[in-house]
This record gives C-alpha cells, sequence and structure tokens, in this order.
C-alpha cells in the first residue's frame, strides 16, 4: 500500500511515496481505507524533529493523525461498526498519510451525512480537541465569558463554535484577516494581537482556552477570575492529564516535575490549571457528527490538496497562518510527492 513518509527529521524534509505492507487487523480492531486526511501542527513538528527525544519512531515514518475513510474490514470483537461504513477519526499515534490505517473502536464515528468524506478528513483531530478543552478540561457553562488564545486556526475556529453554542461570551485574539474570517460564526470580541494586549484590554473572564503557549499563556493567568480555568493545548500535559490519560505514577510524577512553576503560578493566583492532549473518544466524535449534521457546526477547510501536492500542504500549514483546516485528499490513485 502507499505511505506518505519522511527518511529522517528535518525541517526542510520532504514526504515521499513509499510501499509499504499492509497494517494487520486485530480481533479488537478496524482497518480503514482513507480517502483524506487533515494537516495538523503536530505534523511538521514529528518531521522537524521537535519530539524526537520523546517518541522513539523509527524511519522512514509516515506521518498524519487524523483521517476519513471507508471501513474495509473489522475484528471479530467489533460491535459498533461494519464493512463499508464511512467514518472519521485519529490514529492513536502518527501514520494517518497511508492507504489503510488500523484503529480501535473507539478512535471512530460515522461522518456527518452532509459532508463528502474529503470534507470529513477536516474534522477529528481539530474538533476532538476543541471540544475536550471547552468541555471536559474547563467545564464550560452558560454565560461564562472565555478568551480563545488564537481563534482562527484549526481547533479555533471549531472552539469558538461550540464555546457561541454554550451561551457563553467569547473572546478572541486574531488578525484582521482572522477577525475577517471568524466573523461568520456569529457575535465576537475580537481582540487584534499585532496592535493589542489582551491582558490589557479584556476584561477578567470565567476561563482561557490557550493554543498559543508562551507569554500569552502567562499572561491569560492576568485575566482569569479567582476560580477560574485555564486550558491550554500547547505546554507540557499537566499530571491532571496523566491521571485522566491513565499513566502509571511515574510519568505522573515526570510530568509532575516538569510543570511545577505552571502548578506554583496556578496556587498563587488560584486558578485551575490544565494542559492536555487529545484523546479517542468516539462518543464525543459521534456528537460532533450530530452537530455537523444538525448545522449547528460548520468546518471551514481553507484548501484541498491532491496528495500529489502534499508537500506543499506541509509547507503551508508550517506557516501558521492557515484559516480553518487544510486537508489532503488521497482518493485520486497517489502519485509521487
Ligand atoms: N495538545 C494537543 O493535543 C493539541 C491538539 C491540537 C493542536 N495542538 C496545538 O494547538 C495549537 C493550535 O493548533 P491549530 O491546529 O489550531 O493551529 P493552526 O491551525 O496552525 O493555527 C493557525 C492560526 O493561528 C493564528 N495565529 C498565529 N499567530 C497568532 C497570535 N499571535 N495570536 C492569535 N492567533 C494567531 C493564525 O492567524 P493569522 O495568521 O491571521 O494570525 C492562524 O489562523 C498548535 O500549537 C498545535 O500544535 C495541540
Amino acid at each position: 500500500m502507499f505511505a506518505y513518509q519522511i527518511k529522517q527529521y528535518g525541517k526542510q524534509e520532504p514526504l515521499f511515496l513509499n510501499e509499504i505492507a499492509k497494517p494487520v487487523l486485530s480481533e479488537n480492531s478496524i482497518m480503514i481505507k482513507v480517502h483524506a486526511a487533515s494537516l495538523n501542527p503536530v505534523d511538521y513538528r514529528i518531521r522537524n524533529g521537535d519530539a524526537k527525544y520523546v517518541l522513539r519512531y523509527s524511519m522512514p515514518l509516515t506521518l498524519g493523525h487524523d483521517f476519513s475513510g471507508v471501513i474495509e474490514a473489522v475484528g471479530s470483537k467489533i460491535t459498533q461498526f461494519r464493512v463499508g461504513d464511512s467514518v472519521y477519526g485519529r490514529t492513536p499515534v502518527t501514520g494517518s498519510f497511508q492507504e489503510y490505517v488500523v484503529v480501535g473502536e473507539n478512535d471512530i464515528a460515522k461522518t456527518p451525512k452532509n459532508l463528502t468524506l474529503v470534507e470529513s478528513a477536516s474534522v477529528p483531530l481539530a474538533g476532538l480537541t476543541a471540544y475536550q478543552g471547552l468541555f471536559d478540561w474547563l467545564q464550560l457553562k452558560e454565560k461564562q465569558s472565555i478568551l480563545i488564545l488564537g481563534g482562527s486556526g484549526g481547533v479555533g475556529h471549531i472552539a469558538i463554535q461550540l464555546a457561541l453554542l454554550a451561551n457563553a461570551k467569547v473572546y478572541t485574539t486574531a488578525s484582521k484577516e482572522g477577525k475577517a474570517f471568524l466573523q461568520q460564526f456569529g457575535n465576537l470580541e475580537f481582540i487584534d494581537y499585532h496592535k493589542e494586549k489582551f491582558y490589557e484590554v479584556l476584561p477578567q473572564v470565567d476561563a482561557v482556552f490557550d493554543m498559543r503557549g508562551g507569554d500569552e499563556l502567562i499572561h491569560s493567568f492576568d485575566i482569569v477570575k479567582a476560580g477560574g480555568k485555564i486550558a491550554s493545548i500547547t505546554s507540557i500535559p499537566t499530571p491532571s492529564y496523566a491521571k485522566s490519560a491513565n499513566m502509571n505514577w511515574f510519568y505522573q510524577m515526570i510530568l509532575r516535575a516538569l510543570t511545577v512553576k505552571m502548578h506554583q503560578l496556578s496556587r498563587k493566583k488560584n486558578i485551575v490549571f490544565h494542559s492536555f492532549l487529545t484523546q479517542s473518544n468516539r462518543q464525543e466524535l459521534q456528537k460532533i457528527t450530530e452537530l455537523i449534521e444538525s448545522k449547528k457546526l460548520n468546518t471551514s477547510i481553507q484548501k484541498i490538496y491532491p496528495g500529489s501536492e502534499i508537500n506543499t500542504a506541509m509547507k503551508e500549514i508550517s506557516s501558521g497562518h492557515i484559516k480553518g483546516k487544510i486537508v489532503v485528499d488521497f482518493t485520486n490513485k497517489a502519485k509521487e510527492a
């Protein structure tokens, strides 16, 4: 089967089209013929080698963390899906830019009936991240106020819609172009990050969802009310994440040591702070499918590239200036990248 892979880590390292063995189906797994995949910042971070000391991958390595496709085969213990179902989901580790993926029942959900398979590929990782940030970690409630730091990207544009659906008061940081893109989603308050510092102009809010990290994350602590919450997807996961992901005590201790400064800051300010990694969750992805089908949630695709242009797509996502999502369509026979 085909796979788009890298031979080694490096910022300029291109993906190349390789022929590799088909993955093996087990009794608890599902084999999916991949039609399309979205690109996420984690893909270029892995390519760059940013995670090479933590995630020990061998080369050549298939990139990609989410996909849409059609079920080709199911293991004997699978009860929720059948051969021929159109599904989307995330791969627990890198490897969705290839012809077939094998995943578990919890990694996928049926695609929304009102999206094509290729469009559906834009949803899983960004959608789950937005959903988990707002509802699992921040437990956002009606009428609460929230700042979404970096709202015009893949995760942000979905988080904004979900927060508005929850009847929250939503603030976001965006450029002029980001504002023009996001206004279609409803009534938002914008802070142009080129002109203003959000921590100098915003009132105190109940919650911050951080997609930017660095100083912006640190300054978030200045604008959250005492007793409020911050959830981040840009910094080292907190022990609260380790616990929820059932990591053993050793990893929990390591994350505790690595996040001690954030813990001190959150204690000093009386703000609950979580940093998390997105987890597979069939029920949550199913909920996202329903929201899209009922037209309460939209995904926005900046551009769909054919597989042969995957390196152009990688260059584009690496710019950090995508509005919404970028998708790669593998349905035409894969060609050399
Ligand atoms: N922990 C996890 O499991 C997890 C999961 C998903 C994503 N992430 C991380 O979350 C972050 C966001 O992911 P994403 O997919 O949404 O990224 P993305 O789509 O690449 O975000 C790009 C967007 O960020 C905007 N932006 C750039 N600089 C900004 C600034 N200083 N302030 C406000 N907005 C700014 C850009 O708009 P302009 O160009 O107009 O400024 C663009 O629309 C990434 O770091 C990603 O690695 C983590």
